[in-house]
């Protein structure tokens, strides 16, 4: 692609076949979600930046360096959505207890600058759940068998669930107070990044992925140790109702998560067929304060790009989620046209899908493009047919033809492709 033609970098232009495999996605995914009654909610993609910084946190990764943050010409200051949980939450707190619906699904484009690489874009899609409520154990299983299923609905056979618990905001003094006491002798350790997290976001800490950072980690007691007892047993029901519900997972004590919204469970969900961008989706229990309300609530995010990697289908495949044609017109001169015009609307208005040229080529010509539409049958026009009142139909796969009345071609077509 040439600098003229190239979207910006961290960009995509998605279209066909490949578009099919998101419609499938997204298809598929409506289904699973309203057998759980979630309802679709669709917030703008530019928001005050203040809606991101107040609720994912100052000192996250997201916030510190990857909003695409600018000021319009009113002087507003304003991003392009990160993530989808704080402009949900800002309709949630903005409505309170009008809310109709408290289980809210979006589908939709992130954007984060961060440095492109195999699985990781500037424009990304997600698709993300929020259930607003209490702390419920119960609930929080039921969000992650939800996500279990969507995987199985796209044929994801390898999702690994990870999970952790943060414990509350009460235990986080505590855990923050004994981290810092059992890595401060070895801060100088410590990579550059988390020697500035030991003073910022003590926790991320464990979840660096560098290779002395991991290993002085793997040294600690599990976070667990310095919660509460009633914030272990609330994790310990989530683990309980998941293993009921036939979710396989396996506890990381090391997994933080980067949002600061974060609250008991959180979990994230791996594939191996992934590079080093290997999280298919994130995911917690949270608490997000916006103006005097603190909402509740647990939900995921989904990577659907990192969904179709993981899916691997070759182009073939991928044509295979789109719908083919049902009839291809073919006509021999401009008779046929102006009739197979006329033809193709009453076609259409039965419901069938029907494309033509829009002039009259060679019948090879044509033939060919009906090959490349993969039309179900092939419908012939030349001045034979015209002067009898036929059409000859050809199906594609087996070759084989036969002439019929125009008047039963309906009736004709509706027993072929039914
Ligand atoms: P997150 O972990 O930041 O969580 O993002 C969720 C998923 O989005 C990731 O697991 C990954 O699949 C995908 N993703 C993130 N960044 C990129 C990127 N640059 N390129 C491609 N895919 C990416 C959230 O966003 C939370 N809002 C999830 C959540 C909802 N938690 C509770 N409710």
């Amino acid at each position: 692609m040439s600098e003229h033609t190239a979207p910006l970098q961290g960009f995509s232009d998605i279209l066909y076949p490949e578009v099919g495999v998101w419609h499938f996605l997204e298809d598929s995914a409506r289904r699973v979600l309203a057998l759980y009654g979630y309802r679709e909610i669709r917030t703008p993609i530019l928001e005050k930046v203040e809606v991101f910084t107040r609720s994912l946190g100052e000192a996250t990764d997201i916030v510190h360096k990857e909003m695409y943050a600018f000021r319009d010409q009113g002087d507003r200051h304003i991003t392009l959505r990160p993530e989808g949980t704080a402009g949900v939450m800002r309709v949630v707190a903005g409505l309170g207890q009008d809310l109709k619906s408290p289980r809210l699904y979006y589908i939709g484009p992130m954007f984060r600058s961060e440095r492109p690489q195999a699985g990781r874009k500037r424009q990304f899609h997600q698709l993300g759940l929020e259930c607003i409520g209490k702390p419920n154990a119960l609930q929080d299983a039921e969000v992650i068998r939800l996500q279990s299923r969507l995987f199985d609905a796209w044929g994801i056979r390898d999702a690994v669930f990870q999970l952790n618990t943060r414990g509350t905001a009460e235990d986080m003094p505590v855990v923050r107070e004994r981290l810092r006491e059992l890595l401060e002798p070895r801060r100088l350790e410590l990579c550059a990044d988390c020697q500035r997290r030991m003073d910022q976001n003590i926790l991320r800490v464990l979840d660096c992925k560098k290779a002395a950072c991991g290993a002085i980690a793997a040294t600690l007691p599990p976070i667990t140790d310095f919660m509460a007892p009633a914030s272990r047993e609330y994790f310990a029901l989530v683990q309980a109702a998941l293993a009921a519900s036939g979710v396989r997972f396996q506890v990381n004590p090391r997994l933080i998560r980067g949002l600061d919204y974060y609250e008991h469970v959180v979990w994230e969900v791996t594939s191996a067929s992934l590079g080093a961008q290997d999280a298919l989706s994130g995911g917690g229990r949270y608490r997000v304060t916006v103006g005097n309300r603190a909402i509740e609530g647990v939900g995921f995010g989904i990577g659907l790009e990192r969904v179709i990697i993981a899916l691997g289908l070759d182009e073939p495949a991928q044509a295979a989620h789109n719908p083919g044609v049902d009839a291809f017109l073919v006509g021999q001169n401009e008779e046929a046209f102006r009739a197979n015009l006329v033809l193709a609307e009453e076609l259409r208005a039965a419901g069938f899908s029907v494309v033509m040229e829009m002039e009259p080529k060679s019948m090879k010509a044509q033939m060919k493009a009906a090959d490349r539409w993969a039309a179900r049958r092939v419908l012939i026009r030349g001045e034979t047919e015209i002067a009898n009142g036929t059409l000859a139909i050809r199906n594609l796969s087996t070759g084989m033809q036969v002439e019929i009345p125009a008047s039963d071609l309906l009736s004709h077509l509706r027993e072929a492709l039914a």
